[in-house]
């Protein structure tokens, strides 16, 4: 039991002489001892056994870390089996219940929860950095009138670290510190100009009387009127959702910003890195694809031939699976809870009839029970933002938003870290060794050609 807690990994216990692992290598009949503490055990401690004295060692194989912790982190517990995510020991149920995404993203950043004086401070501090430099608005300006608004934001986040350049400074507090709030205060500025790009809008400035999220629907929806005033129910909607979207441990964008971040490039560059994976559609790209799958089924009566086409394996039930989660993930059973106060404002979204009819069979079908497939955070989330109008493109940079503070919050305990050495896996060689140079007159063409003699064979053909 204790090593099935440790592995979910909740501290575990100190290793003791009897927290080791005996392993026999057949090969050569040789015996090792490995420790094993905190329910792990160290790949290093495999590069021992060798089959002869220039062997490179044992290695281990794991290409998608599905089975290998990266890191020792103490911000945010999974427990992907019964359901639970917790940040820095608190429920995310009761986070969602009692606080603001701005003290969530305070709690992830700095290990506890503010004093109200605390509190008061780091909201005093993201909201007066919430303007970006003018000529983050110019190298808006220059993209494409339909640029991808996730494209657009991977650019302006990394473009920040040329207007803060200090930021590199990576080991001076202070400044990991400012990098801290001013990613979090800067980053809906940047995703709401994106969008006012999108339209051809004028960019609205941030409005500092407002809220974190009320800042964000003003400078989003905000038209002639004098002040806009947004609607509470919104604003709690909101921030809701970036609360329970703000960290999920080691995923895809996490690493990414975890292994760019190792190499020491300053915090705005890795971030970078954080937007870029959660662009595709395997993470961050999920609840866009939702939406597109809703609109391609139409209607109910379509449902039953769609689940019959993913169990064919011709489509992927997007907003389904996870990773960690092989049960009902905690966050989509609190934005379920939203979507109707959303849409007590917006009116109600037709493709949710669709979404409720196709989670209701899934659940009921053996192919996803015995898969442990359930619906996840990105299931009902883009119905809530379709409800708000907001562009199908834009629903990434919607979860890009909030997951900025878990994204600076692992980056500074990152870089923090004494264990940390840059990111550098190992890989297994599967290609040619040793082979002599040949002339270009003595080399055999390939019986499948490359793609660029594809390409180059298209263009010559009239
Ligand atoms: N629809 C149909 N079958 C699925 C799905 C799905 N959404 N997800 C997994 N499976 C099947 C998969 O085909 C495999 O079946 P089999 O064993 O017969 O080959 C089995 O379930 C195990 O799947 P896997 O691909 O090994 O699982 P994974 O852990 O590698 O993938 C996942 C996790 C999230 C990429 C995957 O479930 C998926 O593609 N889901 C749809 C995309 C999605 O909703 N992503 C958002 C994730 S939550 C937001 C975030 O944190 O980014």
């Amino acid at each position: 039991m204790a090593d099935e807690q440790a592995q979910q990994g909740n501290g575990g216990g100190v290793a003791t002489a009897r927290d080791s692992l005996t392993v026999t290598d057949n090969r050569t009949g040789e015996t090792y001892d490995v420790e094993v503490a905190e329910g792990t055990v160290k790949a290093m401690d495999f590069r021992q056994i060798k089959v002869a004295e220039d062997d490179f060692g044992l290695m281990t194989f794991d290409p998608a870390f599905t089975n290998t912790a990266s890191c020792r982190s103490a911000i945010t517990f999974i427990d992907g089996e019964a359901g639970v995510l917790e940040h820095r020991g608190y429920p995310i149920e009761q986070l969602c219940e009692k606080s603001t995404y701005l003290e969530v993203a305070y709690l992830l950043v700095y290990g506890e929860l503010p004093t109200q004086a605390q509190l008061d401070t780091w909201i005093y501090q993201i909201t007066h950095h919430t303007y970006v430099h003018e000529n983050i608005k110019k190298f808006v300006e220059g993209f494409r009138y339909d640029a991808h608004p996730m494209g657009m934001l991977l650019a302006t986040m990394g473009a920040l670290s040329t207007f803060y350049p200090a930021a590199k400074n990576i080991e001076n507090d202070m400044e990991r510190h400012m990098a801290a709030v001013r990613s979090i205060a800067k980053v809906p500025t940047l995703a709401a100009f994106a969008y006012r790009h999108n339209l051809g809008l004028p960019y609205v400035y941030p409005d500092n009387d407002l809220s974190y999220p009320g800042n964000f629907l003003s400078m989003m929806f905000k038209m002639t009127e004098v002040k806009y005033e947004p609607d509470p129910r919104l604003e709690r909607a909101l921030d809701v959702l970036w609360i329970l979207h703000a960290d999920h441990e080691q995923n895809c964008s996490t690493s990414a910003v975890r292994s760019v971040g190792s190499s020491q490039v300053d915090p705005y560059s890795a971030l970078a890195a954080g937007v870029a994976a959660l662009f595709g559609p395997l993470h961050g790209g999920a609840n866009e694809q939702v939406l597109r799958m809703l609109d391609r089924i139409g209607s109910v009566e379509n449902v039953p031939d769609f689940l019959e086409g993913v169990k064919n394996r011709k489509e992927r039930l997007m907003g389904f699976g996870h990773r960690v989660y092989k049960n009902y993930d905690p966050r989509a059973r609190i934005i379920k809870e939203h979507v109707d106060q959303v849409f007590e404002v917006t009116g109600k979204n037709p493709k949710l009839d669709i979404a409720t009819e196709l989670e209701k069979r899934a659940l009921d079908d053996d192919f996803f029970a015995e898969r442990k497939l359930y619906p996840n955070v990105d299931f009902y989330s883009g119905l809530i933002y379709e409800a708000l109008n907001l562009p199908t493109e834009m629903f990434t940079v919607m979860f890009a938003i909030p997951r900025t503070s878990g994204w600076i919050a692992q980056w500074l305990e990152m870089v923090q870290d004494e264990e940390t050495k840059i990111a550098r896996p190992r890989q297994i060689y599967t290609g040619h060794r040793e082979r002599d140079y040949p002339p270009i007159d003595g080399r055999e063409e390939l019986v499948d050609p490359p793609v660029d003699e594809k390409v180059a064979r298209k263009l010559a053909s009239p």
